[in-house]
């Protein structure tokens, strides 16, 4: 059965219940095209884009070529400015997008001191506005990302304050909510509570998407078992593999699960991307493409040296000599 996520005007159905999550400086359209070749059904987001920023002229790179994505998208935006959040989503959906994602979990200090990501747990009068004026000035769903509270004294109070938080975002108009099971506090650091996640999905009637330490297919299944949740996204495991979504995807759709490739297929991989990034921003995509390769090309004898030498690689064509060399010694 297809999740359904009710905007005020339009409806939005999803076939898969695993989702890319928005990655800053990662998800660009380049990797979002190679998680689709083994998820081709599965929501993907831009990396967030600051409302604020757009109006300027900036970030619209981030927003560019929407109309051309062979699968949902979602646009993520952050701000603490709800009129420029209602302006920046009216753009994205004439852009193209699938639904508007607000992001209410980015834990960046420079970001969440000036009250946008994160910031708006500490101002839920203020995140609820900028929901009711996003809902407001677009037809397409408008959603939350968002973390189960700013502190751990938040959370002593039990999972009660995460539950009253999505509560309010529900209450003010948003029509789906990622979870990621954390608080700001933590970052990134300790686990996931799922458990948390469970409890906030059963007080609400929107779709929930449980988000945290989800990096497998069996980890996919269980987190769906605690939380009940009606979806999982996927983030840090999917760095350097584009293919665990559609994995985690065949795995909730009693499928078989396609292989991990191979490491000369990721060599492969890592080439295609490097050629890509090229493409389309230059000699600047080598630097992009530096911390991608870092991840992809693993698995192989020597593969950590032959690293450090791909990451000291001046021009694209040094890096591009590299991985084809290596290529030929792993055949
Ligand atoms: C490099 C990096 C960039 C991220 N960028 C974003 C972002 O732009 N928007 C967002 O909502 N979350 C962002 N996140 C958070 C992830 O989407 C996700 O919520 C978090 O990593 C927890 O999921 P995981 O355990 O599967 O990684 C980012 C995380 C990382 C590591």
């Amino acid at each position: 059965m297809p999740l359904k996520i009710q905007g005020r005007l339009l409806e939005r159905q999803l076939r898969c219940r695993a989702l890319q999550s928005p990655l800053a400086g990662v998800s660009d359209r380049i990797f979002r095209n190679l998680v689709r070749r083994w998820a081709p059904d599965a929501l993907l987001f831009t990396e967030m884009v600051n409302a604020t920023s757009l109006e300027l002229g900036h970030g619209r790179l981030k927003m560019d070529g929407l109309q051309e994505e062979t699968g949902p998208i979602g646009v993520q935006l952050f701000d603490h400015h709800p009129d420029a959040m209602a302006d920046a989503a009216r753009r994205a959906a004439d852009a193209g997008a699938f639904l508007i994602d607000i992001n209410m979990g980015c834990p960046v200090r420079k970001i969440a001191r000036k009250g946008g990501g994160s910031g708006l747990i500490r101002d839920p009068d203020l995140a609820c506005r900028i929901v009711e004026k996003v809902e407001a000035a677009v037809g397409l769903p408008v959603t939350v990302k968002t973390r189960l509270g700013w502190c751990s004294e938040h959370n002593a109070i039990g999972v009660e304050a995460a539950v009253n938080w999505c509560r309010r975002l529900e209450d003010a108009g948003a029509r789906m909510l990622t979870l990621h099971g954390r608080t700001r506090e933590q970052r990134f650091s300790g686990t996931a509570d799922w458990n948390a996640i469970a409890a906030v999905k059963a007080a609400l009637r929107i779709p929930v998407i449980a988000n945290g330490d989800v990096n497998s297919p069996e980890e996919a299944l269980r987190c769906l078992r605690i939380t009940g949740a009606d979806g999982v996204m996927v983030g840090r495991g999917s760095m350097g593999a584009p293919w665990l979504v559609g994995q985690i995807d065949a795995a909730l759709s009693g499928l078989p699960i396609p292989t991990t490739p191979a490491p000369l297929d990721r060599l492969v991989l890592a080439k295609e991307q490097l050629l890509a990034l090229i493409e389309a921003r230059g000699d600047h995509g080598l630097l992009i493409a530096r911390k991608h390769m870092s991840w992809t090309c693993t698995g192989f004898p020597g593969a950590s040296q032959f690293r450090q030498q791909l990451m000291r690689a001046p021009t694209p064509a040094a890096a591009l000599d590299l991985l084809d060399q290596q290529m030929q010694r792993i055949q």
